[in-house]
């Protein structure tokens, strides 16, 4: 079986002060020991975190580029992360792929530096409310990630979190039954593209709104293996999220 995934990507939010406070809590808290669970700090604060946060938490980047050092001015490396115990990183986050125009062929050069530097990636994708409304969301999402297919053939050290733009920070959750049929689909696309051994070992993570009211009934389907939270992982609701299956 799966292990059950719950990431918290803090965003551009906190600060030397709220972070301590956020990673103390988690160390204090009663967590599913079966549940494996990574935060996604601000850069900034990724030591500051790494440093309090208690063994058996992982760290994740936000994001992270494809080349392995030299001019490129405000960037982070694989290395460097490796060498900050950093051992996850998103990619493709929406914001990123919206607001800084990433597209999917730079998301995928970017997934392959970090798989082949030893870094483990939550890789997102999502459609927006346009795409779904014109019935293209499988469409989309697949197409996000064929761009990886191309480029990495070990799918062991990636975690997809499917996350419709529609559903994140808007309150606006998935419903279970959209969540589920899309979690299918990507898992029956990786059986058909990658393998049956890809499809049945990745874990595939909701994202959009999750709240430690709708984590449960999110967590009883079949192909959703844990939630990637925005919002509530600044908040006391994450330790319910992180326990939703308790
Ligand atoms: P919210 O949980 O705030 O909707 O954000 C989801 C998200 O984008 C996580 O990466």
């Amino acid at each position: 079986a799966r292990q059950f995934f719950v990431g918290g990507n803090f965003k551009m939010n906190g600060s030397v002060e709220t972070i301590k406070k956020i990673v103390g809590d988690l160390n204090k808290a009663n967590l599913d020991p079966k549940t494996e669970v990574v935060v996604a700090p601000p850069a900034l604060y990724l030591l500051l975190t790494r440093e309090h946060l208690r063994a058996g938490i992982e760290v994740a980047a936000q994001n992270v580029f494809d080349k392995p050092n030299g001019a490129f001015t405000g960037e982070i490396s694989v290395d460097q992360l490796r060498d900050s115990n950093i051992t996850w990183t998103l990619l493709g986050h929406s914001e990123r792929r919206v607001i800084l125009q990433e597209d999917n062929t730079f998301v995928a050069s970017k997934t392959k530096a970090a798989i082949d530097g030893g870094i483990n990636v939550i890789f997102c994708c999502g459609e927006s409310l346009e795409q779904r409304e014109s019935n293209k969301t499988i469409d989309v999402v697949t197409a996000q990630l064929k761009a990886v297919k191309d480029k990495i053939s070990d799918w062991s050290k990636i975690v997809v979190a499917y996350e419709p733009i529609w559903a994140i920070g808007t309150g606006k959750v998935a419903s279970t039954e959209q969540a589920q049929e899309v979690h299918a689909a990507l898992r029956a696309w990786l059986k058909k593209e990658v393998s049956d051994k890809a499809a049945e070992e990745t874990r595939i993570i909701y994202g959009g709104s999750v709240s430690e009211k709708n984590c449960k009934e999110l967590s009883k389907q079949p192909d959703i293996d844990g939630f990637l939270v925005g919002g509530a992982s600044l908040k006391p609701a994450f330790v319910d999220i992180i326990n939703s299956n308790l």
